[in-house]
């Protein structure tokens, strides 16, 4: 399969639900915004800066283990898999994965990476980098929700696939959606498909706290930046410094949550509809789970995958679990 690297940035065929998700998310109580709205090209931005920082050590579990294990992995893809479709859920710029496709690529193993991401803008960038770093690699961008770019992916090309969650991505949905997730991730895949998750563990409470509890703010302006993504796409009114950002973590459950509270009784104009904040009131705006290995091995389970293998990172702080049908 030829695919050319220039035309196949999927522009056209994703169709957001955007003001949909967001008129509902106000209208409820409590109120709640998608996460997944983060990304556009400021959000894609600041989590680039998140990642950098040193309170946010997933970044460097996971580089750990692409880095530094990329041997353990490749050897359980290679296992029984001669050629195969990389499919990653939630690419963003792809900075550990691109340790995987080098090593790859490398071995001449025959295979085609398809990135898919909610931001068109980041798989943009990831194409360029990424032809520029490996120019034999065969790239495949797929812009849109994971599942009807998966299906996409499916219709494409009848491979076998090895799907990759990275980053704690997985994270993003309660504990109900993951199961979910997962269940129909297996109803999607086949026999012998893969699948390498990556899970972030329950630690020290302070530790987990301040990954997303930044002195110097940048996830408060992380949240923040969505309600600019809706004064400018929906044409409202958002008053930015009357919101705050809170962050909570709950040990116990493994729930990180963050919130903006707002700082008075205010009315926000989206478009003609008008939405009421009453002072303190809040927006329910990300969780970001973190599992026990018990967990995993439970989600694993009961949404019908065995684990074939785990790898860990030094500090044993995260975890990429390589699952299988
Ligand atoms: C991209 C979902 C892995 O939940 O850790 C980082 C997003 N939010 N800081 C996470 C995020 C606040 C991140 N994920």
């Amino acid at each position: 399969m030829n695919i050319n690297l220039q035309q196949n940035i999927q522009l056209n065929d994703y169709v957001s639900d955007f003001r949909a998700d967001i008129f509902s998310g106000l209208s409820n109580y409590p109120k709640k915004l998608s996460s997944k709205y983060f990304y556009d090209k400021i959000g894609d931005h600041l989590f680039q800066q998140i990642m950098n920082m040193p309170e946010y050590y997933l970044t460097q579990c996971e580089l750990d283990i692409f880095k530094n294990k990329t041997e353990q992995i490749v050897n359980a893809i290679s296992k029984g898999i001669e050629s195969f479709d990389l499919i990653e859920l939630g690419a963003g710029d792809a900075m550990k994965s691109s340790f995987l496709l080098e090593t790859l690529a490398e071995k001449r193993t025959s295979f085609t990476y398809m990135p898919i991401d909610i931001s068109g803008n980041i798989l943009s960038v990831l194409q360029d980098s990424l032809s520029k770093k490996i120019p034999t690699l065969e790239i495949y961008p797929l812009e849109g929700e994971y599942f009807d770019m998966l299906d996409k992916a499916t219709r494409i090309s009848e491979r076998k696939k090895v799907v990759l969650f990275l980053g704690g991505n997985i994270g993003n949905m309660d504990m109900k959606e993951t199961i979910h997730f997962c269940s129909e991730l297996k109803r999607k895949l086949n026999p012998g498909d893969l699948f390498i998750i990556g899970f972030d563990l329950k630690k020290h409470p302070q530790t987990i706290l301040n990954a997303y509890n930044d002195p110097a703010g940048i996830t408060a302006s992380f949240n923040l930046n969505l309600l600019t993504r809706i004064n400018r796409e929906l044409n409202a009114n958002f008053m930015l410094e009357q919101f705050q950002h809170y962050q909570t973590y709950d040990p116990i459950s493994g729930a990180c949550k963050s919130f903006l509270v707002s700082l008075c009784d205010q009315t926000v104009c989206i478009e003609n509809h008008r939405f009421h904040f009453k002072e303190n009131e809040l927006i329910d705006m990300e969780i970001s789970q973190k599992f026990s290995r018990q967990d995993i091995r439970s989600l694993a389970g009961n949404s019908g995958f065995h684990i074939v293998t785990e790898i860990n990172d030094s500090k044993n702080w995260f975890v990429d679990s390589i699952w299988m049908i």
